[in-house]
This record gives structure tokens, C-alpha cells and sequence, in this order.
């Protein structure tokens, strides 16, 4: 039984972290990597992307991955969905969770998966109907992404109350969490608090999670205000990976060590263990030479006497 301590967190480096990079991280070094990281404790790991391979040509061993995922004992595999011929790639190669994404920025929409918004929303209604028509068992839970939800690099500020009507649709299509990603690290705790109360106040008890991306060094911030407002799953990569091809700006997003830490001192419960989760950086920063690996708690290490969270509630 889960308490209000209790936060799931999601590794989103192996899609996120990936998607932008020329460097095709090599498939046995992925599944190293998602297997270090669950045995240190981190319950979803989102594992690749079902998009055309000339969009994400770093996903082209999506059913290796996937597999591999599958097979490790209480991990929840995630893999983001741009269409219904994503979510149908991923109900055939079996992960639990689909995160379809759409943007509430309209251009950033028209980017990055070349279609209006209605033609998501459309679109999602057809993943629902299909995942529907599955037997219960072989059907996974389908996360409604909202992506560009605190601000665009095109459009600049995005209005609350069109990120609670993308909300809403996608509620009343059938979505069974809803994502709010900040894409490009515009958000700042004040207009988290507003979004995410909005939208709660719309959706009731539809589960939300978090997305952000540290761009202006507000990720963990911005984490601070959605647990005020009740949020206990929070995307993040480790060493701060993380950008998207289509949302010019970015930097990664929030590091993963950095926020288990953080929510470990807060007394929050992830089930993370902080050396072996900094450890798995090892993975990441032999296959990537050149690219800027970030986090506070890999450079400074924990403080003295620091007592885990498990162990100052036991
Ligand atoms: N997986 C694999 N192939 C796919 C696919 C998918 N999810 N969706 C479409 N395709 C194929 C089609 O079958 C078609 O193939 P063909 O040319 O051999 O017939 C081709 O791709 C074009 O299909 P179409 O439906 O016209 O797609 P599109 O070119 O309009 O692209 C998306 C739409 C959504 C597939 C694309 O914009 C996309 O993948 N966007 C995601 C971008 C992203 O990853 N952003 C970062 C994460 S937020
Ligand atoms: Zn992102």
C-alpha cells in the first residue's frame, strides 16, 4: 500500500536522454544500463520510442530493449508513443506502460509530430479503442503525455487553461495517468502550482506526473512545488540527459540522482539506493565521451553521517 511518501520516479534517459544525440548508444550497453538502474532501486524506466527509424534511428533496437526490460523482476518498462502506430508497436512487443505525447503548444505540435492537436486528441481515441479490444491482461496503461505544457520555444507562455482543456480530452478519451512535461524548462514553481492545480481541479483523481527539464536550473524547484500540489511521479535522467529534436532551447532534464536525493532527504520513500544509483553513471559516461554529464550529488557525494530515509523511518 502505497503513502504519501511514497514517489515513484522514471528513468527517462534511455528515450529523453537519447532521442537527440548522434551517437548510437549500443544495445547490450542500453540494457546494462536499464539493468543497473533497476537493480538500484528505480521502479520505470522508459526504454525507447516507437517512431519511424529515420526520426529516431537510436530506436531501431526497440524490440531487444524492450525485451530485455520484460525480463527484469518488478520493472515497469515504459516507451513513448507518437501515434497509434506506436502504441500498436508497443502492445506487440508487450511494455507495461505507453506514454503517447502531444504538445499543448499547437506549433510545437505541428513540429514535432506533424499534426494539429484534434488530430492527437483523434488519434488517441483510436489507441483507447484499440488497447480496449485487448484481453485485460495484455493491455497497457496509456499515459496522456502533454508536452510544451509551461511554456514553448516557439509560442513562448502557454495558457493554463489550454493545458486543462488538452487535459480533459484526453481524460475523457480514456487516458489512465496524464504527464505534464515543461519540454523545454520554462516553468517556474509559481506557474507549476497554477497548472497543476488546474488541472487537478479539472481531471479529480486521475494519477499526474511530472516532466522537467532544467534549462534554467529551476527542475528540482519546480519538483518542490508539484509534491506541494500533490504529484508523486516525477520523470528524470540520469546525469541530466535529456532534449528534444523538435523544441529548439532545451537543455536535459532534471537529474535523476540529483532528485532522488533530493526527495531521500526530504524523508520521501523511492526505494532507490543513491550509490548504486550514482554508480550507473559509469554506463553512461563510457558510451557518451563528449557529452556533458550533469549532477550535484555525483560531484560532492553525499554529506557526512547522511542517514537514507529507509533507515531513519526504521
Ligand atoms: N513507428 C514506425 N513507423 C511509423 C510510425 C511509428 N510510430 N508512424 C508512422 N510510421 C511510418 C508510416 O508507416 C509511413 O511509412 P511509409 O513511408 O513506409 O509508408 C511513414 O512513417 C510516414 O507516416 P505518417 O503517418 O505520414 O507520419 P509522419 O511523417 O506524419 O510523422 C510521426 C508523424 C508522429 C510518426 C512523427 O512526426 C514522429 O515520430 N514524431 C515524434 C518526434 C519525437 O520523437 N519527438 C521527441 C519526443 S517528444
Ligand atoms: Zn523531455
Amino acid at each position: 500500500m502505497k503513502s504519501d511518501n511514497d514517489v515513484t520516479v522514471c528513468e527517462v534517459g534511455l528515450r529523453d536522454g537519447l532521442q537527440m544525440l548522434d551517437t548510437v548508444f549500443p544495445t547490450d550497453e542500453k540494457i546494462a544500463w536499464l539493468r543497473a538502474e533497476a537493480a538500484a532501486g528505480v521502479p520505470e524506466i522508459e526504454v525507447t520510442s516507437f517512431v519511424p527509424p529515420k526520426i529516431g534511428p537510436q530506436f531501431a533496437d526497440a524490440a531487444e530493449v524492450v525485451a530485455a526490460a520484460r525480463s527484469i523482476e518488478n520493472l515497469i518498462s515504459v516507451a513513448l508513443a507518437p501515434n497509434l502506430k506506436g502504441a500498436q508497436r508497443g502492445v506487440e512487443l508487450g511494455v507495461h506502460k505507453l506514454n503517447f505525447v502531444m504538445s499543448v503548444s499547437r506549433t510545437h505540435n505541428l513540429k514535432n509530430v506533424r499534426r494539429e492537436r484534434e488530430e492527437s486528441i483523434a488519434d488517441f481515441v483510436r489507441i483507447v479503442e484499440m488497447l480496449k479490444s485487448l484481453p485485460a491482461g495484455q493491455r497497457p496503461r496509456l499515459i496522456g503525455g502533454l508536452s510544451s505544457a509551461l511554456g514553448c520555444s516557439y509560442e513562448g507562455a502557454i495558457a493554463v487553461e489550454e493545458v486543462v482543456h488538452c487535459a480533459r480530452a484526453l481524460v475523457d478519451a480514456g487516458a489512465d495517468e496524464l504527464l505534464i512535461a515543461d519540454t523545454v524548462g520554462y516553468a517556474t514553481p509559481t506557474s507549476v502550482r497554477e497548472v497543476f492545480k488546474a488541472v487537478q481541479a479539472e481531471v479529480g483523481n486521475v494519477p499526474l506526473s511530472a516532466h522537467f527539464h532544467d534549462t534554467r536550473g529551476l527542475g528540482l524547484a519546480n519538483v518542490s512545488a508539484a509534491l506541494e500540489c500533490g504529484v508523486r511521479r516525477f520523470d528524470a535522467s540520469l546525469a541530466g540527459l535529456g532534449g528534444c529534436q523538435f523544441a529548439p532551447g532545451a537543455t536535459g532534464n532534471i537529474v535523476m540522482d540529483d532528485l532522488c536525493f533530493m526527495l531521500d532527504a526530504m524523508g520521501m520513500r523511492t526505494g532507490v539506493d543513491l550509490d548504486k544509483l550514482v554508480a550507473v553513471r559509469a554506463i553512461v559516461a563510457r558510451n557518451l565521451p563528449g557529452t556533458p554529464l550533469y549532477g550535484g550529488l555525483a560531484r560532492s557525494g553525499l554529506p557526512r553521517n547522511y542517514i537514507p530515509s529507509a533507515k531513519r523511518s526504521a
